[in-house]
């Protein structure tokens, strides 16, 4: 027996009285029960069960960020993918482009039987905000998109983590107006995992790493009341090229971001110019970056245009991918860095930071974030219903269901979780105001397993 599965049955007697109540939420049947514990954020950190988790991945987009292809609906490109990230050894991919009309059934129960999470970007080229005229896409069409994704997605317990924008503020200056509605959009999904009595998957956003904004972006999105700060923060850094820790100035932004107050990693790492060899993953799983950092992304997998890619794929349903020079350089890498031992040096509570003030390269001008559109509201207690898929005309210019003025901070708290109310949702079966430690919440899905299994 592993010692999770200890924890798990200890937890499982502590919530049996609490599990063994609903008769209603039938767990799912047994050959598609969790085959992995849930991973929660706790302090500046991640946490699989009580063992600090790292992520150790992969960017996923095969076919490229322009395909508007789904890898998680299609099991024939999955299944040929899971095989070669069960070779690299990572333990996280990162997919930018979901369906949330189509099943993902399959594919995230051979990622889960890999031992690999994903991290689902809640936002597509259709359903996103424009970084450039924000206000007008932060509409109820958008966010219906975006709370049907987490629909979707949350019943997974290998679903790490939402992104709830990818690089929307970027070096254009006027781009980070755009900041005050990515955090709405972070407030908004937060508010919708708790309303709907989801399991607390972490929410945060992917940020281009832009060294006029890159620490304003960063504490602007872990200020504020507790409803509108992140779970985590993210970024995309390129700056290991050629170099090592100091002179990549990874130093800087391990000191840069010392007591930062909420759990970071790196969403998309990997210079070109460098050979590839992915030094990065040394400092990585370090013990100079182990107590700021969780680990990272490596970009990419498929390969390109852009040369990043690390496997190149013929055809969309190719069965086979040819693997280029950094395929084994990055396996290498990731075998000769395990993840460290203990905790890191992580740092056990969270605080919020004080928010950026106003100045030529930060353009917010005030800490209130617009108020949630009142159809989207209406969302977190009837539930998004079906989502748009990858089709239709998107919501960026929907015109209508907009934002009607500010929030009051703290408009984003949920109090009482109601359990939704489709009760043969599987995520349902998670629906807990338990989720205090990562075990009991473990305990609980196993309880509910070995419920459902005397019960059939
Ligand atoms: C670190 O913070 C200082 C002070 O805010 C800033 O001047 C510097 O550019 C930052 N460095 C990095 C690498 O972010
Ligand atoms: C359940 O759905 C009904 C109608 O579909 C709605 O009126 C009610 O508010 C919902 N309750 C919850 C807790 O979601």
């Amino acid at each position: 027996m592993q010692p999770f599965a200890f924890l798990s049955v200890l937890g499982a007697a502590f919530v049996w009285p609490v599990a063994a109540k609903p008769t209603e939420t039938l767990p799912e049947p047994p050959s598609k029960r969790a085959t992995l514990p849930t991973v929660t954020v706790s302090g500046n950190a991640f946490w699989q069960g009580d063992t600090r988790f790292y992520v150790r991945g992969v960017d996923y987009q095969p076919g490229g960020s322009s395909a508007m292809q789904d890898p998680l609906a299609d099991t024939d490109i999955c299944l040929r993918d899971i095989a070669q990230f069960k070779e690299l050894g990572i333990n996280t991919i990162r997919v930018y482009t979901t369906d949330n009309s189509a099943s993902h059934d399959e594919c995230m129960k051979a990622l889960a039987d890999a031992g690999i999470y994903v991290v689902i970007d809640a936002n597509n080229p259709l359903y996103s905000i424009n970084r450039l005229d924000p206000a007008p896409s932060y509409n109820t069409k958008y966010l219906q998109s975006i709370f049907a994704s987490v629909d979707e997605f949350i019943k997974y317990d290998n679903t790490l983590a939402f992104f709830s924008g990818n690089e929307v503020i970027n070096e254009n200056v006027k781009s980070t107006k755009a900041a005050r509605y990515v955090k709405a959009v972070t407030r908004d999904m937060r508010a919708y995992i708790k309303s709907r009595g989801y399991r607390a998957v972490p929410v945060g956003y992917s940020a281009a790493d832009v060294s006029q904004n890159r620490m304003q972006l960063a504490h602007y999105m872990n200020c504020g009341t507790e409803d509108e700060r992140s779970d985590f923060f993210a970024f995309n850094d390129y700056s290991w090229c050629n170099t090592n820790f100091e002179q990549s100035g990874w130093d800087q932004k391990v000191k840069n971001f010392t007591d930062y107050g909420i759990a970071i990693f790196l969403s998309e790492y990997g210079c070109t110019t460098n050979g590839r060899d992915f030094g990065e993953m040394a400092a990585l799983m370090s013990d100079k970056m182990t107590h700021v950092y969780s680990g990272g992304l490596m970009y990419e997998y498929a390969l390109e245009a852009n040369g990043f890619g690390i496997a190149k794929i013929p055809s969309p349903k190719a069965k086979q991918i040819e693997k280029k020079e950094g395929f084994d350089k990055f396996a290498k890498a990731l075998k000769q860095n395990p993840a460290p031992k203990g905790d890191g040096g992580f740092t056990s509570t969270t605080r919020a930071v004080a928010c950026p003030t106003k100045d030529a390269n930060w353009l917010v001008d005030s800490t209130l974030l617009p108020a949630i559109p009142a159809g989207a509201k209406k969302l977190m207690s009837d539930g998004a219903g079906a989502g748009p898929g990858l089709k239709g005309d998107g919501s960026q210019n929907a015109g209508e269901g907009t934002s009607t003025g500010d929030a009051t901070p703290g408009s984003g708290t949920v109090t009482a979780t109601g359990r939704p109310n489709n009760s043969d949702n599987a995520a349902g079966m998670n629906a807990t105001p338990l989720e205090k430690a990562p075990f009991v919440i473990a305990g609980l899905v196993m309880a509910l397993s070995l419920g459902g299994t005397l019960l059939l």
